[in-house]
């Protein structure tokens, strides 16, 4: 008999996110005055997990934080979210910094310093996806370990995401055991395009446009577009994470991959209208009230 398979393994980063309100970037050599707007949690791993857990999947996660008071600040996040798997605690790296731009009209500027999420080893990301649905991953930790968990992941029958964020030339040779890529335009275009991406390998391509919807690009198929949900932003922070997670969630509930398209841009819409790149206000209620109004 074969094993049955449920729910999301999320594998990538956690990080302190110290948000700051400012109307535009700042110029090189510019001091710019801003807004302190928070301390958040954040990173693309926990931001996908806990928007898979808040939209109704078993979600556990893979990851390494410090042993200072954000690890413990985040570890407690993806407990409250009652995301399973406990963080790795590195001894000596802290945990990974998210210094956030929050512009004017709701868009951001992020630089991440890595921390403990360089840590994270092809063994922490392998160990931890047997038995899951779907694997879901992003580039924020290093590649070989994101390489070896979608490897896993192929090897042990669940369907694999792959987010390229932030997009590196080194996820094109990923992409044989991708099922789904998720990238933005900025991301489609530093990796060469759809076409390109395809050839090394891509078979469904997933290019989140903002306000302009999502389009599905699969290999040999007519394009699909899924339009966006009306909202007027507050902070895009976490939106494509919540893309992100609500669709690893829809797929692992087996969802066809249109339909979880839908569902999963309801989650970015919800995210992008709150402070911070997560919010208890996703969850799937509030999901399928937005998703009724389509
Ligand atoms: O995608 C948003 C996330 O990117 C933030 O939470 C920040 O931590 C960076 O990882």
């Amino acid at each position: 008999m074969s094993e049955q398979r449920t729910g999301v393994a999320v594998v990538g980063s956690a990080n302190l996110d110290l948000v700051v309100e400012v109307p535009r970037p700042p110029r090189v050599g510019e001091t710019l005055l801003g807004r302190a707007a928070g301390r958040f949690p954040g990173g693309k791993g926990l931001n996908q997990a806990v928007a898979s857990a808040r939209s109704g999947a078993p979600t556990r996660f893979c990851g390494v934080v410090g042993s200072d008071e954000s690890g413990d600040l985040l570890q407690r996040t993806l407990t409250d979210a009652a995301v399973a798997g406990r963080v790795r605690r590195a001894d000596a790296a802290p945990t990974g910094v998210a210094h956030v731009f929050a512009l004017d009209g709701g868009d951001n500027s992020i630089v991440v310093a890595a921390g403990a999420n360089a840590e994270l080893t092809a063994a922490d990301a392998a160990g931890d996806v047997a038995g899951a649905a779907v694997v879901l991953a992003q580039l924020e930790v290093p590649v070989p370990s994101v390489a070896a968990a979608l490897r896993a992941g192929r090897a042990s029958g669940a369907l694999t995401v792959l987010n390229a964020a932030p997009a590196t030339v080194q996820a094109l040779d990923l992409l044989g055991d991708v099922d789904v890529l998720v990238v933005n335009e900025t991301e489609c275009e530093e990796l060469g395009g759809v076409d390109a991406l395809h050839a090394a390998g891509a078979s469904a391509v997933v290019l989140t446009r903002g306000a302009d919807g999502v389009e599905l690009h699969v290999h040999g198929v007519p394009l699909v577009h899924v339009p966006a949900f009306p909202i007027v932003p507050v902070d895009t922070t976490g939106a494509g994470d919540a893309f992100c997670g609500a669709l690893a969630a829809t797929l692992a509930a087996g969802s066809r991959l249109e339909d979880a398209l839908v569902t999963a841009s309801a989650a970015g819409a919800i995210v992008a209208q709150h402070h911070g790149a997560n919010t208890p206000a996703l969850d799937p209620q509030a999901l399928a009230a937005l998703v009724a109004t389509r």
